[in-house]
């Protein structure tokens, strides 16, 4: 598939890559929906900074909210969008050998004025994030909307991505350093983790 083998060729080259594409509008008003119907639920939480007893909630380094997908969803819309990373992860396989085995997606909203700080995706005790896969659920976001995605290149500038409906970033979770810029308007995604186990 094109956006497959164009995202590959980037990661490839710069170790992260960026698509337009990966949802229609149409995808991304149905995960919408029920990211939006969940958050109502109250069944969000905030999000923690670590693993186990490590964890810790910290507004101070990110305030994004997150409900964690079920593989075995019945939810139609959801299944699309595991068929979809499914797919993506048999390329990357095939022409990367990353070994990647298993996926974990988290929804996650960021209420206004909240953020997260420069971080790598990766813990202290576990390795096995090998590409972190952000994808977009805002409509008609505005450059003054803020809230994009900044990913520190080691040897380059800064690259700075708004975080557009339909828009997929992913990137070697353990090898680059990103933030999100403050969020003027709520922000919406759909963000997770390939993995090696
Ligand atoms: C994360 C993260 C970036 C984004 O959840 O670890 O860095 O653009 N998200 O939402
Ligand atoms: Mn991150």
């Amino acid at each position: 598939m094109k956006i497959f083998d164009l995202l590959i060729d980037s990661i490839a080259e710069h170790s992260y890559g960026v698509t337009d594409d990966f949802f229609t509008p149409k995808e991304v008003k149905a995960l919408v929906l029920i990211l939006s119907q969940r958050h109502e639920a109250g069944i969000f939480r905030t999000a923690g900074i670590g693993q186990k007893s490590e964890r810790h909630v910290q507004d101070k380094v990110r305030g994004d909210h997150i409900l964690w997908l079920d593989e075995n969803s019945v939810d139609v819309d959801e299944q699309a969008f595991f068929y979809k990373i499914n797919t993506f992860i048999t390329y990357l396989n095939r022409t990367c050998y990353l070994g990647l085995r298993s996926f974990e997606f988290h929804y996650a909203l960021y209420p206004i004025g909240t953020f997260y700080k420069r971080h790598f995706d990766r813990f202290l005790h576990d390795s096995s994030r090998k590409m972190s896969v952000i994808c977009y659920l805002n409509g008609d976001w505005q450059a003054t909307d803020g809230g994009e995605l900044v990913i520190h290149l080691p040897n380059a500038e800064s690259v700075k991505i708004a975080p557009l409906g339909g828009r997929l970033v992913c990137f070697e979770a353990d090898k680059l350093e990103h933030e999100v810029l403050p969020a003027l308007r709520e922000r919406l995604s759909l963000t997770g983790w390939l993995r090696t186990d």
